[in-house]
């Protein structure tokens, strides 16, 4: 099951994993690192970032993905959403290259 390789907050080290939501009306932003942005550097990396939406009967939709290239873009992703009306959560993933996958949820 993913949930065994999925890494939670209280793992977190002093670089940063678990990925930031931000929601501005139906503009949604994901980070990886908030106030300290993960590295992007040809060793150490983000290498895709997910946004998902669980709507109000419990389905999960992914919604986008993003590839931020090594050492040239920050881990930032920016996603517009049709509507929020039917959606009670947003789950965002990402990839680290050595740290592994880190998820974050956002209830609205
Ligand atoms: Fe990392």
């Amino acid at each position: 099951m993913i949930k065994d390789i999925l890494h939670e907050k209280a793992e977190e080290t002093q670089e940063k994993h678990v990925p930031h939501i931000a929601i501005d009306g139906t503009k949604v932003t994901v980070s990886c690192g908030k106030d300290i942005m993960h590295p992007s550097t040809k060793d150490h990396f983000i290498g895709w970032m997910k946004l998902y939406t669980v709507d109000n009967n419990g389905r999960t939709l992914e919604v986008g993905s993003s590839e931020p290239t090594a050492s040239l873009a920050q881990p930032v992703a920016c996603f517009t959403l049709t509507s929020v009306d039917n959606i009670k959560k947003l789950m965002a993933v990402i990839y680290c290259n050595i740290h592994g996958i880190w998820e974050n949820e956002l209830e609205l």
